[in-house]
């Protein structure tokens, strides 16, 4: 692992400023998952069944006064070498999801396993082996770096708490030398090493976020819409680094996006979530050919078209998100699906919380009525979507 490519180096010295959006400069080529004797892929993460609730406090006693239902039983296997995509509108439970996979939040109910071993069992000092295992990086490049400490501290923290006579991480030479590779690796010079983080761009804060991720050397690696924060010219700078990074060191990535055009391009599989539940999981190719779920059709149909002369029909979703705090019955997508609108308002999508079932080939969505999502209806929606509108301006 020591053994750094130039190519990564190469492809993160790219020139900034000629990408126009991220999925346009990005490589497609992705890593396949590693498959098992008996041909089946190799499950690395495990979760089964996850809750993380947070309380909330009211009156002057500060009580536990209700709860966010931040992530709600949430199954979900991630198989080695592939990256999977995360993605639903802000505050669905993309974070939390990722957070508590890797035990950087106490989960409050359900399990977790990485290559069989149960991560929310594990006791402190198991943890911390763990935790070289698995590691994150953060959506925001300014707040995610301590400004008091050189970058060779940032990076080598993680060293020196995971040292032992077999790494011999606790040698400040031995350190220097992986903190000096790993920042190679990402793009950067060496000697950046002295340097402090307000003395780097946003883009450069990121690639040392990376570093210090896998410096560790670690098989997953949970990617929290890591170029969200970054101009549109330096994201796919940094999603080729990352393209070229998974490659060489084989990792697995659950990559948390907004950006689902990104995550057509960089991911293998993808989940879509919807207030604190996982609404559809599928391949790239499923997931944008066939969506099965109303919700992912919805997001799909909100994305925009390089080609401005290109006019496409969007499937506007009503109302807000309802508060995590307090869900909607049955399907919590009942009060803004086009689809329960569609087949006058069936009472089961009201009454019964649908499972995440398989639809063929592997591709589930939670959905009682996922059959009845295709072209035409979608196609019926948006033209009734339309007539609604067209009325109210007249
Ligand atoms: N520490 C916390 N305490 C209380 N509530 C929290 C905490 N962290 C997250 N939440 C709530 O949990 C829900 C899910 O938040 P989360 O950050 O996981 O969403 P997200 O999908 O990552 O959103 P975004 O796309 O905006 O990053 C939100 O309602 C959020 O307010
Ligand atoms: S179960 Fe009903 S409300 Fe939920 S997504 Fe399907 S059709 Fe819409
Ligand atoms: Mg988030």
């Amino acid at each position: 692992m020591d053994q750094i490519s130039s190519q990564a180096a190469a492809q993160a010295a790219a020139t900034p400023g000629t990408v126009a959006t991220p999925a346009a400069g990005l490589e497609p080529a992705a890593p396949a998952a590693a498959v098992s004797g008996d041909g089946q892929a190799e499950v690395l993460l495990d979760a089964r069944n996850l809750k993380k609730y947070f309380p909330i406090y009211g009156g002057i006693l500060r009580r536990v006064v209700g709860q966010v239902y931040a992530v709600d039983d949430v199954s979900l296997q991630i198989y080695r070498g592939e990256t999977f995509g995360l993605v639903g509108e802000s505050g669905c439970g993309k974070t939390t999801f990722g957070r508590t996979v890797i035990r950087l939040e106490k989960a409050t109910a359900g399990s977790v396993s990485l290559d069989g071993q149960d991560v929310l069992a594990l006791n402190d000092r198991d943890l911390r082996r763990m935790r070289r295992r698995m590691q994150i990086i953060f959506q925001d490049p300014y707040g995610s770096l301590n400004p008091r400490m050189p970058v060779s501290d940032i990076i080598g923290e993680g060293l020196l708490a995971q040292a032992d006579a077999e790494n011999q991480w606790g040698k400040r030479s031995v350190r220097d030398k992986r903190v000096g590779d790993y920042l190679e690796a990402v793009g950067l010079r060496r000697e950046y090493s002295r340097r402090y983080p307000h003395e780097f761009s946003g883009g450069q804060r990121q690639r040392i976020g990376i570093a210090r991720a896998l410096a560790l050397d670690p098989e997953f690696v949970v990617c929290d819409e890591p170029v969200s924060a970054l101009d549109v010219s330096i994201q796919s700078q940094i999603l080729n680094v990352l393209s070229e990074l998974r490659r060489e060191f084989h990792l697995t990535l659950l990559f948390i996006a907004h950006n689902l055009s990104v995550v057509q391009y960089f991911c293998q599989r993808v989940g879509v979530m919807y207030l604190g539940t996982l609404v559809e999981v599928a391949s790239v190719e499923q997931l944008y050919a066939t969506p099965r779920h109303p919700y992912t059709v919805a997001l799909l149909s909100a994305i925009p078209l390089p080609d401005p002369r290109i006019r496409k029909k969007r499937l506007v979703l009503k109302g807000d998100v309802p508060s995590p705090a307090n869900p909607p019955s049955g399907c919590r997508f009942h009060t803004r699906c086009w689809l329960y609108e569609k087949l006058g308002r069936p009472e089961n999508c009201v009454t019964v919380e649908p499972a995440l079932r398989d639809v063929g080939g592997g591709q589930q969505a939670a959905c009682h009525y996922a059959e009845y999502v295709n072209p035409s209806a979608v196609q019926e929606a948006t033209a009734a979507q339309d007539a609604v509108a067209t009325a109210a301006a007249d």
